[in-house]
Formats: structure tokens, sequence, C-alpha cells
């Protein structure tokens, strides 16, 4: 069997980290693009050369060309630039979707049957327009969100409890930003909800609600840090495990930006929610009972998303 092929449009922090994981599980020969000259190239040629001495077997290459990604089975798209200081939500909007564009339509012309996964920010909004230039099959373009969210859930949960990251499991739903909305109830250590934990004694409510805080604020305080750029191992990870269950056909039942057509009350909007990845995309939209709590918080979000496509269609009038 031929080998799969993975492009990754965008070759900054996070398409470097997914071209090295991609290449180390040898998920199948990789393309970086870039609009930048020698960016993609440069990294293909320092990460094939990684290849050498980890073992890996996957053939990296660099290109400006659209056309290089011809055929590609799996296409994660990192495109776009961050928010700088002085710059507002619609500045930064109205440059990342026209860089939509000009993906979407590097996708259409060059590789329709793939699937997409997309991680530029603003995501909700950007995953939409995306879906929107290249007419891809909404079950075929999701974006990375729900993933990483609930990663960042998980981790601190497991420093609280002082147990495995591997025993605890977490839902995080909703928009990608401020407004996600981390489900308690829903999130477990080896199957016993954190409520009940707490009437354990194993933690407080309000060091619980310290840590949903926390965690919609993620992507931040890695910024906050980092002072240059924001977050990129662990949203690359993250995308790597989809990108693993759809080409592996693996059913995960993993929270990502997809499309709702009437799930949660939503109609053609791109919200974080549980779904099932496999080799038909997005297979199932997982519609969970929320408590009222949840139920106002996703709205909220919900809310928060529709804003910002509104702004999408002022900017560009070829989406309303
Ligand atoms: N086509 C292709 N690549 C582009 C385009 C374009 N039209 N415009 C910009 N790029 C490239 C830049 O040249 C840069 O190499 O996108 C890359 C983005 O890389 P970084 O700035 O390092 O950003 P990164 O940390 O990888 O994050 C990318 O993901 O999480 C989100 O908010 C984050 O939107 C940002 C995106």
């Amino acid at each position: 069997m031929a080998r799969k092929k993975i492009a990754l449009i965008g070759a900054g922090n996070i398409g470097g980290t997914l071209a090295h994981l991609a290449a180390q599980k040898e998920l199948g020969d990789i393309v970086l693009f870039d609009v930048a000259e020698g960016l993609p190239q440069g990294k293909a040629l320092d990460l094939s050369q990684c290849g050498p001495v980890e073992g890996f077997d996957a053939k990296i290459t660099g290109t400006n060309d659209y056309a290089d990604i011809a055929g590609a089975d799996v296409i994660i798209v990192t495109a776009g630039v961050a928010r700088k200081p002085g710059m507002s939500r619609d500045d930064l909007l109205g440059i990342n979707l026209k860089v939509m564009k000009s993906v979407g339509e590097g996708i259409a012309a060059n590789a329709p049957d793939a699937f997409v996964i997309c991680i530029t920010n603003p995501l909700d909004a950007m995953v939409w327009a995306l879906r929107e230039f290249s007419g891809l099959p909404h079950n075929k373009v999701v974006g990375m969100a729900g993933v990483l969210d609930s990663a960042r859930f998980s981790t601190f949960l497991a420093w609280e409890f002082g147990v495995s990251v591997r025993d605890v499991t977490s839902f995080v739903l909703g928009g990608h930003g401020d407004t996600m909305v981390p489900v308690v109830e829903y999130s477990t250590v080896k199957g016993i909800p954190v409520p009940d934990l707490i009437k354990m004694g194993k933690s407080t409510q309000e060091r619980i609600d310290a840590i949903v805080k926390r965690t919609a604020n993620g992507g931040g305080e890695v910024v906050s840090l980092l002072k240059t750029g924001s977050a990129f191992y662990a949203p690359a990870a993250s995308a790597i495990a989809m990108a693993e269950s759809y080409l592996g056909d693996q059913k995960r039942v993993l929270p990502c930006a997809a499309h709702l057509e009437g799930q949660y009350g939503v109609d053609n909007l791109y919200v974080g929610v549980p779904v099932v990845i496999g080799a038909g995309g997005v297979e199932q939209v997982i519609e969970i009972e929320l408590n009222e709590q949840a139920k106002a918080g996703l709205q909220v979000s919900i809310d928060a998303v529709k804003e910002l496509l509104v702004a999408c269609k002022g900017i560009d009038s070829s989406l309303a």
C-alpha cells in the first residue's frame, strides 16, 4: 500500500512540531507548505536529518507551491498570523480570513478528498470560513480545539488529584476561547466523576472552579509566559491525535469544532462538541445531556462564535 500523505499548511511553530510528530509516528510522507520562502524547505531538511537518528522512514519536503499538496490524505492548517499588540480582533480576523481564502482555494484545487484539520485562530470562525472557501464536505473539515482544551483540563485535574493523566478524562464544550465550557460532571478519574471526588474530600468546589478558569485561560497563560508566541507542542499533539483517528479509522471520541446541523440547537455553525472521527471524517456528533449551568455556558459560547461569523461576513461579502 502506498504511504499516506500529510500536508501541513503553515510551517511555523505548530507546523514544524506537527511534521516532527507525524514523522516519528510514521503517519506517512509529509509536505510542509508556507508562503515564506525557504522556511518549509529548511525545516523539511532539518527534520529529514532526524530520520537516521530517530529511526523513522518518512519523506519530508518543503514547498511554496500548492501543487505539491496534491493527493494529500490529511491536511493540517496553521497558516496565519497571531494577534500582536495594538491589533484589534477584527484586524486579525481580516488578515487570517484572507489566509483561509487562499488556503481553501489551494486545497479545493489540489486535494479536495483530504480530511482537513484547522488550527488557525480565531478557531471557530476560521474553520467555518475555511470550509466555505474550500467547498469541501462539512464532515471532512474540522477544527482542533477541544482535544487541546480537554488536555489542559485533564493535566490540571491530574495534578490536583495526584494521579496519572492516563486515568483522567475530561470534557470541554463550546468555542475555543474564554467562553469554552469545561464540563465538570463528565470529567472523571478512572470513571469517578469530579463532583463525587469533591464529596469524597479529594478536592473542593473552589479548587475545581479555579481549575475550570485556568483551563479556559489555558492558551493565554502559555502566551504570557512565552511572550513571543503561543502554545505549539500541545496543539500539535492534539491535531495529530485527530489525524491518527482518521487515518486509522480509529473512531475515537474526540471533542472538535464540528459543523452542527441542529445538534445542541445550533444550525450551520462550527462549535466544539464530542464527535467520532473515523475513515468517514466526522462520523457522528454526540449530543450529551447538559445541566442548566452547562447549557447556559454553551449558549454564551455559541453567541460568541455567531458574533465572530457576523464580523467575518462584514469583512468578506462572499461569505454572507
Ligand atoms: N499561506 C501559508 N502560510 C502562511 C500564510 C499563507 N497565506 N500566511 C502566513 N503563513 C505562515 C507564516 O509564514 C508562518 O510560518 O503561517 C505560519 C504560522 O506560524 P507561526 O507564526 O509560528 O504560528 P503558530 O504558533 O504555528 O500558530 C499558527 O495556530 O494556534 C493557532 O493562534 C495560532 O493562528 C495561529 C496558528
